[in-house]
């Protein structure tokens, strides 16, 4: 793994590459029926089984993510499953920071993830073509690429290491391949239940750009008090073809 290796978050240690079901983002985004039938990027990727159950089912999903630069599916995958084991280790210890309906208790937590990274690392086998190396706040797609776009688990997840400027410059980054709407996930930090203290100055600075967000609540809660997501859409009449 070559990137960044700064110390401690909040406990959890250095930034996970986890792997989430299809299920959990249906959960997390509120993702309809027909929101899966569009063109979605997943950004990032991480680990997730999302792209992999999505695909299966005749969707449109492209992952990217900077962890798909240097390694390969199956060093992704070893890396994915052994990140799922951290992050369950962190579960365990810190339970009561955790809402316990989603997944019923850790063990669940850990199947489920276990479960995704797999899903994960048999269809980056198979189709390469669908996980795209890029590191935010640039992304390798051309404008308008997509019709929704969907960032779960690092912006406002990670704020003791990702600035305001940062997340200014990935949501509008992510808003130029959009062509429709970008989702994120969630607004509070690691190891916090507090959303980000400078969201109305990120809605101000957005609005600016032409970008129009609102917070958004969501029926699923896993981390406590992250239960809310971020849409944002283009302003009327500047939403790339
Ligand atoms: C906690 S994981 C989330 C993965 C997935 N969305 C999920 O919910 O399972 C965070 C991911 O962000 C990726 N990442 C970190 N910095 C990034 C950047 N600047 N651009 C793109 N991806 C980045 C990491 O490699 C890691 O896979």
């Amino acid at each position: 793994m070559t990137f960044d290796n700064d110390p401690q978050i909040n406990g959890i240690g250095d930034m996970l590459i986890s792997s989430r079901s299809l299920d959990e983002y249906r959960a997390m985004f509120t993702l309809t029926d027909n929101d899966l039938s569009r063109r979605i990027l997943d950004c990032p990727g991480g680990g997730a089984g999302f792209t992999s159950e999505v695909n299966r089912l005749g969707g449109d999903v492209t992952a990217c993510d900077v962890a798909y630069f240097d390694n390969s599916a199956d060093d992704l995958a070893a890396i994915a499953t052994s990140e799922t084991d951290r992050g369950n280790r962190y579960v365990r210890a810190h339970a009561e920071q955790y809402a316990w309906t989603y997944f019923t208790d850790p063990d669940e937590h850990q199947r489920s993830r276990h479960d995704a990274a797999q899903q994960f690392a048999a269809h980056r086998r198979r189709h390469p073509e669908r996980y795209v190396p890029g590191r935010l706040p640039v992304l390798p797609f051309t404008d308008g690429s997509f019709d929704l776009a969907l960032s779960s688990h690092l912006l406002f997840s990670y704020t003791e290491r990702l600035d305001h400027t940062f997340h200014l410059d990935a949501i509008t980054e992510l808003m130029r391949v959009t062509s429709g709407e970008l989702r994120i996930f969630p607004l509070v930090a690691v190891g916090s239940s507090a959303p980000y203290p400078r969201l109305a100055e990120l809605l101000a600075d957005l609005h600016a750009r032409n970008i129009v967000g609102r917070a958004v609540k969501v029926d699923y809660e896993f981390q406590r008090g992250a239960d809310h997501m971020l849409v944002c859409r283009h302003a009327p009449s500047t939403a790339p073809s």
